[in-house]
């Protein structure tokens, strides 16, 4: 009995004692996460892939770390930020449709359990400084209930860089308050502003969960005259401003490079850096030589530049050439985290990708779900809802599939001699469905020579791949316009959640 007893004692001790030493190795080894998140950024604009635009500290991360050169995002803003925070494919979240106007933008799911509060069940402290567009419609879709301790930014797709305003109101909070008295500076300094003194007042012993989602380079277009001066060679003057607002971008991620370094965290930051989607050339992105810009499921539209930073990979200096998508994100960061991925309210679509990036394994991403987006009619009080939609595209292997898309061209930059479109020709083009394209996007990435003719059988099973996601897909959640959003903002002289019932946190 008392032998008996020692030994379980001794086996308990020894099971705690373990436990510790896990415990204490896990936390030891979770990384700084530092998610640099760009708006609108087209493939062709960035010093690495060959741009005049200059973006020296952007360049250095990406040399010294792994570039992702065959890494997808999704066609705009809300899909792309729901299936970063969840690891679901939009047809998963209700997110695969969009709507005209975003009077009320339709939020994620709140079943899910996000990004953020996974770090946050294993000691991670969580931030995010700059653009939300996942929902608003009550408090409680808002960052600070979504696992963010903090939040400074914005609700909506975009604002005035200068005054903040959206659509006539102010679109600027600090945690759930509206932040007044900014007017006159420019968002992305307010933002380098943030995230230095988050760093300065960060308890070094915690892991660090840093989500800087920029506003920049997402229209309106506009720049600090200081920026401007350096792109005066470009002719296109609106994207002579564009350039600048990158400039304002890499000359951000250097100062927050700096931060880090000061307060001893670079060492064990790991970096990510990824556009939310592709370039739009009518408001001087662009994606050249790629087919398409945002909002199309072309490559111009879908494929990212991206790539990955820090001492904790064990191969530098390298580009990568595995499939990856932004789904796979979540699943990576909250296994490197040493959290718990949970498979409700459905399985995680991404995977993780950490030895794929960090040590070169084969990817285990063989297909990728582009998206499935039909038209629908459906009628709202101030929207009709077919005219906006990407129809849909899948990836296998080499080979991409694309049934029922809005047509879409290349276009070269401006200084390189191309010409910027206006939007009778951006929406002319989208009138032109294609049907059904198949491209090999490893032989052909620009998508000019539609194979489908040569291989039926190849088109046969992207169709039955299609099909087979399709049957798994979550009705689209669109919010349906609500003037009561409208009535809010008119009251509060901001935007703020308008169908809270309860107002206490
Ligand atoms: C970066 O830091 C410098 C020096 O403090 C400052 O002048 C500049 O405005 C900062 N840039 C941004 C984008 O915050
Ligand atoms: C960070 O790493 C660099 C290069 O390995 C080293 O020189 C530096 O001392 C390290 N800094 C800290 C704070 O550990
Ligand atoms: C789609 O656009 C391309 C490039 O402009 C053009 O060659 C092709 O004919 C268009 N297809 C359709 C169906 O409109
Ligand atoms: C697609 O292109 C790649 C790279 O050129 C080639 O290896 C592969 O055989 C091609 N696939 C098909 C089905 O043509």
């Amino acid at each position: 009995m008392i032998n008996s007893n020692v030994a379980l004692y001794t086996a308990t001790v020894f099971s705690i004692l373990s436990f510790f030493i896990f415990w204490t190795q896990a936390l030891a080894s979770q990384p700084h996460i530092l998610l640099l998140l760009v708006d609108d950024l087209g493939w062709s604009d960035v010093g690495y892939h060959g741009s005049q635009i200059k973006t020296p500290n952007v360049d250095r991360l990406a040399r010294e770390g792994v570039i992702l050169e065959n890494y997808y995002v999704q066609q705009y803003c809300t899909p792309t930020r729901g299936s970063l925070m969840t690891g679901r494919y939009p047809i998963h979240t209700g997110l695969q449709h969009r709507a005209i106007l975003s009077l009320t933008p339709f939020g994620l799911p709140l079943e899910f359990s996000i990004l953020p509060e996974k770090l946050k069940d294993v000691g991670y402290r969580t931030h995010l400084v700059g653009k939300w567009h996942l929902g608003y419609y009550t408090s409680v879709s808002t960052p600070t209930y979504r696992g963010f301790d903090s939040f400074f930014g914005f609700y909506n797709y975009g604002h005035d860089h200068f005054d903040h305003t959206h659509g006539g109101f102010l679109d600027l909070f600090r945690g759930e308050k509206v932040a007044r008295g900014y007017n006159g500076q420019y968002t992305t300094h307010l933002y380098v502003q943030e995230v230095e003194k988050i760093v300065k007042e960060h308890d070094s012993s915690k892991p660090l969960f840093l989500y800087m989602a920029f506003e920049n380079v997402h229209d309106p277009i506009q720049a600090p005259k200081k920026y401007l001066d350096k792109y005066n060679f470009i002719k296109d003057k609106d994207r002579g401003t564009y350039a600048a607002m990158m400039d304002v971008v890499d000359e951000a991620i250097g100062n927050i490079t700096e931060v880090f370094k000061e307060k001893g965290l670079w060492n064990d930051t790991l970096v990510i850096f990824s556009s939310d989607n592709g370039g739009d050339p009518f408001y001087r992105g662009f994606n050249y030589p790629l087919r398409g810009y945002k909002r199309t499921l072309w490559e111009g539209g879908v494929k990212a530049c991206g790539f990955v930073y820090g001492q904790m990979l064990k191969r530098k200096g390298v580009i990568s050439r595995d499939l990856i998508h932004v789904t796979d994100w979540y699943p990576t960061l909250v296994n490197l985290a040493g959290g718990a991925i949970d498979s409700k309210p459905m399985p995680v679509d991404g995977f993780d990708v950490w030895e794929t990036i960090s040590s070169g394994a084969p990817s285990p991403r063989k297909e990728l779900l582009h998206n499935i987006d039909f038209p629908e009619k459906r009628s709202g009080l101030l929207l009709t809802y077919d005219t906006w939609y990407s129809g849909a595209a899948i990836r296998v292997g080499d080979m991409k599939l694309l049934l029922h898309v809005p047509n879409a061209t290349w276009y070269q930059v401006p200084e390189e001699g191309g010409i910027a479109p206006d939007m009778d020709e951006i929406w002319d083009q989208k009138t032109n469905i294609v049907e059904l394209a198949l491209y090999n996007v490893s032989a052909d990435p620009s998508e000019r020579y539609d194979v489908s003719p040569k291989y039926p059988n190849i088109v046969r099973h992207l169709k039955d791949r299609i099909h087979e996601y399709w049957k798994t897909a979550v009705p689209p959640g669109i919010v349906p316009e609500d003037l009561m959003a409208l009535a809010v903002a008119m009251k509060n002289k901001a935007w703020a959640p308008w169908r809270d019932t309860c107002n206490a946190k």
